[in-house]
């Protein structure tokens, strides 16, 4: 079981966005029971609520539905992650705030497995939520190769089995 958690601002549109995106990527490969998909804030502002309304939208408009209430991260949802995917150096810097600096090598920014360092473009602000699907979409695609490589043994002995 690979453990990924998907974290921004307010958890009701970059990570719901990756959650849900990532989980059809990885249900069409046919890798849904190898995986456990998740996503959190690190920020309390939203907790409770669903997925932003033209987040949502921009879902839909690809095929993309699922239940969603916003939560926050905790310390222990970055120990029992393989994976702790950010959406801007900002969420970077909160998360090992949160864990006093440790487990850096396992908080990746998504935008870092399509070989470029910038953060995904922040719909909240911009109000461009096609834009940020793009981004998100294209940093999904990359993680899976990323991952499907990194984990390849452990991928391939769930599939036997
Ligand atoms: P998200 O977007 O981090 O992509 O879910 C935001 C949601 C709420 C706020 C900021 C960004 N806020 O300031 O409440």
């Amino acid at each position: 079981m690979i453990k990924v958690i998907f974290v921004c601002l307010g958890n009701i549109c970059r990570s719901p966005m990756a959650e849900f995106i990532f989980k059809k990527m990885v249900e069409e490969r046919g890798l849904k029971l190898s995986f456990d998909i998740d996503s959190a804030a690190t920020s309390c502002y939203e907790v409770g609520n669903p997925v932003y309304p033209p987040a949502k939208a921009v879902l839909e408009k690809h095929g993309i539905s699922g239940f969603h209430r916003a939560r926050q991260i905790t310390k222990r949802d970055v120990i029992n992650s393989d994976y702790v995917v950010v959406m801007d150096s900002s969420n970077l810097l909160d998360v090992l705030r949160l864990t006093g600096g440790a487990f850096g090598e396992r908080i990746f920014k998504l935008l870092s497995f399509t070989g470029e360092e910038r953060d995904v473009a922040d719909p909240w602000y911009s109000g461009n939520f096609d834009r940020a699907y793009e981004d998100i979409y294209e940093g999904c695609r990359c993680f899976l190769e990323y991952i499907l490589k990194e984990k390849k043994d452990a991928i391939d002995y769930d599939l036997r089995h």
